[in-house]
């Protein structure tokens, strides 16, 4: 297998077992799939399904009981070392929870650069303004607390910290689904535009198979903890998904959307009278 061929993630046989005997749950039960350099990724499925425990086992942060996991070929063991943080980062759902609310953006932004001993104050000072600067906000955010800023600027912010280290890979939990609906399509098309510039692969879990199709190319569909069926966002869009499962949680996305429409159209009508 040539360089260019290796997965930028390989996940085989996955298991995560949260707690020990008769409290053990499985969250994720022998899941298996690859992602290219330079795709995204899209994880879908109901509440609980298992797509945040999949982020978690490849970042160490769930207790995985089996399978094999490999970013760039490489295996991953039990710990996540300095290496793999600056190849894999991950950005959370909740903007407001991410951020430490008594740290300056400059301070949460400088954080990473500092622990992994990168640049001296003048270099991360600039590298603070480039990462703003990159997320679309001015030097003016720089010395700001979270609670002074909007929850589509924390994002952006959440967003520049993950990128400080200039990793290769993203993994992105729900992040536009804490966001009012205007500013969802704002981030959402900030995050494609970085991936280009950065030259980077995300795994994106989201509710939303709207945001889905607009994002990925490839998706997996999840259901107790298993991978119920894997797919192209083409198939997604022409609606031909092999499982009944899929077919439902399709079907309820286009009623869900109906239902709203008609009910933006009854207020639209009721607003005009
Ligand atoms: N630390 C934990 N201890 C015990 N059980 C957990 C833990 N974290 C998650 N679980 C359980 O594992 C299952 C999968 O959780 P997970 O957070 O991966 O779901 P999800 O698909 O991300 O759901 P959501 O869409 O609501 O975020 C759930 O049943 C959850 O209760
Ligand atoms: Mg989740």
């Amino acid at each position: 297998m040539t360089a260019a061929d290796t997965p930028a993630i390989a996940v085989k046989d996955l298991s995560v077992v949260f707690g020990q005997g008769r409290e053990a749950f499985q969250a994720v039960r022998g899941v298996s799939f690859q992602v290219r350099e330079g795709e995204t990724y899209g994880l879908v499925g109901e509440s609980g399904s298992g797509k945040s425990t999949v982020l978690r086992a490849i970042t160490g942060l769930a207790p995985v009981t089996g399978g094999r996991m490999e970013i760039f070929g490489q295996p991953l063991g039990h710990d996540r070392d300095a290496a793999f943080c600056r190849t894999v980062q991950m950005v959370f759902q909740d903007p407001y929870a991410s951020l430490h609310p008594r740290r300056t953006i400059d301070a949460t932004l400088s954080e990473p650069l500092i622990i992994h001993g990168i640049g001296d104050r003048q270099e991360r000072a600039e590298r603070v303004l480039k990462a703003l600067a990159d997320v679309g906000l001015g030097p003016e955010f720089r010395f700001r607390y979270p609670h002074q800023l909007s929850g589509g600027q924390r994002q952006r912010v959440a967003i520049a910290r993950a990128l400080m280290l200039e990793p290769k890979i993203v993994l992105l939990d729900e992040p536009t689904s804490a966001l009012d609906v205007s500013i969802q399509a704002e981030v959402l098309n900030l995050l494609k535009r970085l991936k280009d510039e950065h030259g980077l692969t995300y795994v994106l879990v989201s509710h939303n198979l709207a945001v889905i199709a607009h994002m990925c190319e490839r998706l997996a569909v999840m259901q107790h903890g298993r991978f119920v069926e894997e797919m192209t966002v083409e198939q997604l869009r022409a609606g031909t998904p092999r499982e009944e499962y899929t077919r439902n949680l399709l079907d309820a996305a286009r009623g869900y959307d109906r239902e709203k429409a008609a009910r933006f159209a009854a207020m639209e009508a009721l607003e005009e009278e």
